[in-house]
């Protein structure tokens, strides 16, 4: 394992979203106390929506530093925000309109446009958004991930085509499942991350887990996570991580 990650392993699923909502409560409480905010892209999926729901409710409703926590996406299906695919129509649901987060500080990708422009927007936006903080790169305090079984993470899908170029800081793009338009935060932006938290649950990831933990060879969307100043945390249940080899989970 690179020096700069580390594996966690819950017992369940429940556990997971506990210790999820715990290490997104911790990473919170650091960056106020270092810079007097906190920014945080979430991916969408199943996997968060537990999480969600915890930091929904006490003692998070009210612990969590929303006043000065931003909270913005690491991906989104182009569909109305209603529609049951919808990233933020999840979390919309889950959390934000159960949390005195102010509005202006929740940051939906644009999802009823077209894809290059809403890529184009919420690049804007995150430039505007970092700027503001005196910073040229896309520093997130917490980039939280999914993984697929195929190994994709935000919407980077193997075999696509994804920009390297470090300007390039969403892109738009067509595939996963749903097979649809969405926008996704590309390599540039996630390893630009302070932390990467890996949130896997699931017997059916435990194989792809063991291939991007243990394979350092491996040529996956996810492998190409390697956060230049920052350090990832795989948070697994037990299923995901049951494939690991004794040694790699012992060393951790
Ligand atoms: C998306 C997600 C995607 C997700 C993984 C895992 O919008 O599709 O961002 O990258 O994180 O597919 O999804 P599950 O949590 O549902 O397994």
């Amino acid at each position: 394992m690179p020096e700069n990650s580390k594996i966690v392993i819950t017992s369940n699923a429940e556990r997971l979203a506990e210790k999820g909502a715990e290490l997104m409560y911790n990473t919170a409480v650091e960056a106020i106390a270092r810079k007097d905010s906190f920014a945080v892209a979430v991916s969408g999926g199943s996997t968060p929506r537990a999480m969600h729901r915890l930091l929904s409710q006490e003692p998070y409703r009210s612990d969590m530093p929303w006043q000065k926590t931003h909270f913005f996406w690491v991906d989104e299906r182009m569909v109305p925000f209603d529609h049951p695919d919808s990233n933020y129509g999840a979390a919309q649901k889950d959390l934000m309109s159960m949390i005195p987060i102010p509005a202006d500080q929740v940051y939906p990708m644009p999802a009823m446009m077209r894809p290059e422009e809403g890529a184009d927007l919420y690049q804007a936006k995150l430039k505007t958004f970092f700027q503001g903080l005196g910073s040229l790169d896309p520093v997130f305090d917490l980039i939280i991930l999914g993984i697929g079984t195929d190994g994709h993470t935000a919407s980077l899908f193997p075999g696509q085509p994804s920009s390297q170029e470090p300007d390039r800081w969403v892109l738009s793009v067509k595939g996963g499942q749903p097979d649809v338009f969405r926008l996704t935060l590309t390599y540039a932006v996630l390893n630009s991350a302070r932390h990467i938290l890996f949130l896997v649950s699931g017997d059916a990831k435990a194989a792809v887990v063991k291939t991007l933990i243990e394979d350092r060879h491996a040529q996956l969307p996810a492998a190409k996570i390697q956060p230049l100043n920052g350090k990832i945390t795989w948070l697994l249940d037990q299923k995901a991580a049951s494939l690991l080899s004794e040694e790699i989970v012992a060393d951790n």
